[in-house]
């Protein structure tokens, strides 16, 4: 069910399905929560599943200029106070909801109970990569969100995806074309000014699940293993001939990943 909350400026809509331990599901830039149609399909018979539109994206209001990573972070805070959830939750993250999750984390660590990373990093943007987000951020605002699809849809999905999934793919093309040229700024703002958080994924004390799709070139399976390989508690899957939206492309074996992973390790 579509819920919405006030939040300071804003207005976070976000989909509330299930009973059971909780797991709230943070989508990509520059989409919005039904990138996850597959996984709440999948785990709102055995879990309570929330996943919220981020600031700005989707039905949810109140992008300024810049939305930190902090920012969406405390969103999903203020998310769990208003529907009074007091339990620790899993927080599943894919490439901009994984930075999300890193300031989840270092933010409201005792709320954390399991972490799921799909297709993201730890590492910051070099400064030419975060140089280019703002010249993006720029250009959206007189330019609109097409673009932003035209540039990005190659990259986001495996060839094999193209070939066969052409649905899914036009599917993702409508949702960026719709998106907010404001939200799309701000987050692109955000997303440059990130944090790293490379050095600290040794004191990640929750386990984890890692996957990546194996054809992903926004964050390639090497560099993804890598950061799994350095967090305490992680188990680390490629999706095999998924890209970046690995969960969009292949939901069967996300699915079958998530659910044992929540099975032995949601509260
Ligand atoms: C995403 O899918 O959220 C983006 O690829 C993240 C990014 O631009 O770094």
């Amino acid at each position: 069910m579509l819920k919405t909350l006030p939040l300071d400026h804003a207005e976070l809509s976000f989909d509330d399905r299930g009973t059971g331990p909780v797991v709230v599901l943070v989508h990509g830039f520059p989409l919005d929560h039904t990138m996850w149609q597959h996984q709440i399909e999948a785990l709102a018979s055995d879990y309570r599943v929330l996943s919220p539109d981020l600031r700005g994206f989707g039905r949810s209001t109140g992008a300024s200029t810049t939305t930190t990573m902090e920012r969406m972070a405390d969103d999903l805070a203020a998310m769990l106070d208003g529907l009074g959830i007091v339990q620790p939750v899993t927080l599943c993250g894919l490439s901009m909801g994984g930075y999300v999750a890193w300031e989840f984390w270092r933010k409201y660590g005792n709320r954390l109970g399991a972490l799921v990373l799909c297709d993201t990093r730890a590492a910051p943007d070099s400064p030419e990569a975060a140089a280019n987000r703002r010249k993006v951020a720029d250009e959206v605002m007189t330019s609109g969100p097409a673009p932003v699809a035209e540039s990005l849809l190659p990259k986001l999905f495996a060839l094999q995806s193209f070939e066969k999934n052409r649905e899914v793919v036009e599917q993702v093309r409508r949702s960026i074309e719709s998106a907010d040229a404001r939200a799309i700024a701000a987050a692109q703002r955000g997303m440059a000014a990130r944090s790293d958080f490379t050095d600290r994924l040794g004191d990640v004390d929750v386990p984890a699940l890692v996957l990546v799709g194996s054809e992903d070139v926004i964050t390639p399976p090497a560099e993804v293993r890598a950061m799994a390989g350095a967090l305490p508690h992680a188990q680390f899957f490629e999706i095999s001939g998924a890209g970046h939206m690995a969960p969009l492309e292949d939901p069967q074996a996300c699915n079958a990943h998530l659910l044992a992973f929540l099975a032995k390790h949601a509260k």
